[in-house]
């Protein structure tokens, strides 16, 4: 947990001036106050926590289905990326500060900062559970409860580099956080991902226009940069097909036969990532 490593980034969500920590405390000039939560996270949302946000129980089964690396050769596929995009920015700006928003247990941000041994980085989620586990993902992470949708209590134009991984994009407030030569690196399922369970398993399906319209609407606000698609092949048990199910946006509209429609799969089960990481740069 480093929440001191990132503070000086952070504003307040109801005056939007900046915000400092004293002793378990993080205060602005003004007077708003937020407790330093005792694992390491400030919850800086104004209203209460929504309804769609990730529950302790779909954090538990992201973080059984991330450690055991499924998702490795997309973390390390980002974190190239990552490295690329904060070696081109010019040297006087100082120590890379990187955000992951939307960030879930940290697992993506975690590994970025493993290759960028020199930066820092603020890690948001909507989701309290998610807050908790993402500070102690990094040393160097610190963990922001915000919603990515009514604005991010970040300084305007300091972010070098900007995540967003199977989560909420808002595209003018990437613009107004991003430093100049600043970078976002946007992560979107393309049209196989996890195909072979979408209509057993009664998964959301993923819209066939979807690059095109984050492309559309990227492009109003920051220039498209470069974009990959990556596929490769999991095999997984019934354990790990429940987990991948269970920690994402299904979990809110599958219902407790989950185990049961796993298990008449057949389980292992070969199963499509199928991923398109695109890269966009502030103007
Ligand atoms: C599919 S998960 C992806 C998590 C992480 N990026 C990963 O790939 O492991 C989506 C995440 O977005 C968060 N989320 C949903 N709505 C949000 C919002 N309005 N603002 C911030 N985070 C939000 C959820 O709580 C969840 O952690």
């Amino acid at each position: 947990m480093s929440l001191s490593a990132v503070a000086d980034l952070l504003t307040c969500p109801n005056c939007h001036r900046p915000l400092s920590i004293m002793d378990r405390t993080v205060r602005c000039p003004t007077g708003h106050s937020f407790d330093l939560a005792r694992q390491g996270y400030v919850n800086l949302l104004t209203g209460r926590q929504p309804a769609n946000a990730d529950s302790p129980e779909m954090i538990t089964a992201r973080d059984r289905f991330l450690g055991a690396d499924h998702y490795r050769a997309l973390a390390d596929a980002i974190a190239d990326r990552a490295a690329a995009a904060v070696d081109g920015l010019p040297a006087e700006q100082g120590r890379p500060r990187l955000a992951e928003t939307g960030a879930g247990t940290g697992y993506y941000l975690a590994t970025v900062l493993d290759r960028i041994t020199d930066a820092t980085g603020i890690a948001t989620d909507i989701s309290v559970p998610a807050c908790r586990r993402a500070a102690r993902a990094h040393a160097r992470i610190g963990a922001v409860v915000a919603d990515t949708w009514a604005g991010l209590p970040i300084a305007d134009g300091h972010i070098d580099l900007l995540m967003v991984i199977f989560a909420p994009r808002n595209p003018p407030e990437f613009a107004r956080l991003l430093a100049p030569g600043g970078r976002l690196i946007v992560v979107t399922p393309g049209p196989d991902h996890l195909r072979q369970l979408r209509e057993p398993l009664g998964l959301l399906g993923i819209e066939a226009d979807k690059q095109d319209r984050l492309q559309a609407t990227m492009s109003a606000h920051l220039e498209p940069v470069q974009r990959d698609r990556l596929r490769y092949r999991l095999r997984l048990a019934d354990d790990e097909l429940i987990a991948l199910v269970t920690m994402g946006p299904n979990a809110h509209h599958t219902d407790e036969r989950i185990a049961e429609r796993v298990r008449a799969l057949q389980p292992p089960v070969e199963v499509d990532v199928d991923v398109w990481i695109s890269e966009f740069a502030q103007r």
